[in-house]
């Protein structure tokens, strides 16, 4: 049986275990983390052993494939050594802070062979797929999303510098699901602003971002996103996609809502009146709108996705590798530099 590990057993290891607690084809040979009691309680949880080491851990279970949800700071390392060794790698969301250091990363991963995935799984969700067709049937003109709320509580978490920032660490998921659905970034141009969040000792990154984005489409978005607010106050805007003659709102991992398009199964008798179902005649309504609901498990499938191409040694059906992270990452750090710079800057491709 192929051999997972895991190297940081905190908030989203938490998460990824009882994903891998459902698996019967993997063992869940090792669990790794900085403070020894939250890998002891990972390896009670699944008969696998404990580490503080992840290079000790590497050395005596000698795993297959290997889960890294360490703090954005902690990634180098571990994975190198992770593809010296043959290891293939699940790494989770933003893969680095360093965009050097990721693509280093990145380039020694290909070069060995590698299965890579990144933690994007909202690229899973059943509305992907509606929405792109969405987009590839209408031109979009402006994508309009906000993502607001308050400070996590991982310590690394209010400090730049350990963070990256919220763009960075947290509304990277809705940069990169602007990306994948609809298409890459030309130019950006961030404004920061602080002074709102009182209290919080260590606290030095941005409260709320407003971010302009020219695609190289032509098209313009506007993305916000602000840690300032507390329970009530905080709000998760959809993604909208605006096109001439339609719009879709993208409520991540809940809703699509398509408005505006023309209902083209509606039988619609001589004088274009639809027909409904009874008989009835009414006008079509063209601003209509059509629902669709998220089923299933998107972080289950992007977990389950990645452990399949280990097994099968087929790595088509992951929709986020690291080579992509890498690419949104760049989009996001190229936020910051705007933000530090005054200046509109060129997202590197
Ligand atoms: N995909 C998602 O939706 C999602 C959600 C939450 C967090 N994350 C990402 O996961 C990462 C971790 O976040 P978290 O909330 O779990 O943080 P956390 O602080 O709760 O957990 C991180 C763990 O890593 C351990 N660690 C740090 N350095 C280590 C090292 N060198 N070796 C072994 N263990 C080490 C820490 O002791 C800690 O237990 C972040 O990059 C975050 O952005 C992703």
């Amino acid at each position: 049986m192929k051999k997972l590990a895991m190297i940081g057993c905190g908030g989203i290891g938490t998460y990824h275990l009882e994903h891998f607690l459902k698996y019967d084809d993997v063992e869940l040979a090792g669990f790794c983390d900085l403070i020894p009691e939250r890998a002891a309680s990972f390896a009670r949880q699944t008969g696998g052993k404990a580490f503080t080491s992840f290079m000790e851990m590497y050395d005596d279970i000698q795993p297959d494939m290997v889960f890294i949800c360490v703090p954005p700071t902690a990634h180098g390392e571990m994975e190198l050594e992770a593809i010296r060794r043959g290891i293939h790698l699940f790494v989770e969301k933003p893969v680095s802070l360093d965009l050097d250091l990721a693509r280093k990363i990145r380039d020694a991963a290909e070069a060995a062979g590698i299965i890579t995935a990144s933690g994007f799984q909202c690229r899973y969700s059943n509305l992907v797929e509606p929405t792109c067709r969405f987009i590839d049937a209408h031109e979009i003109v402006f994508v309009e999303c906000a993502r607001i709320g308050g400070i996590p509580e991982t310590p690394w978490w209010i400090k730049r510098s350990t963070s990256g920032g919220q763009i960075v660490e947290q509304t990277i998921h809705q940069f990169d699901l602007i990306r994948y659905m609809f298409g890459e970034p030309d130019t950006v141009f961030t404004m920061g602003t602080r002074g709102f969040v009182t209290g919080v000792e260590g606290y030095d990154t941005e409260d709320l971002t407003v971010t302009s984005v020219r695609f190289k489409s032509g098209a313009l978005a506007s993305i916000s996103t602000g840690c300032y607010a507390s329970d009530g106050a905080a709000f998760d805007s959809k993604i909208t996609f605006g096109a001439r003659d339609a719009h879709l709102d993208h409520y991540i991992l809940s809703k699509a809502v398509i408005y505006g398009e023309k209902p083209v199964e509606e039988p619609v008798d001589e004088s274009g009146l639809v027909i409904r179902g009874d008989g009835s005649l009414r006008r079509p309504d063209e601003n209509q709108a059509r629902q669709i609901l998220e089923e299933g498990d998107a972080g289950y499938l992007c977990d389950r996705t990645f452990v399949e191409a280990v097994l099968s040694g087929d790595a088509s059906a992951i929709r986020s590798p690291y080579a992509d992270a890498v690419r949104t990452l760049a989009f996001t750090l190229a936020c910051n530099k705007s933000m530090d710079s005054g200046l509109p800057v060129n997202v590197e491709a």
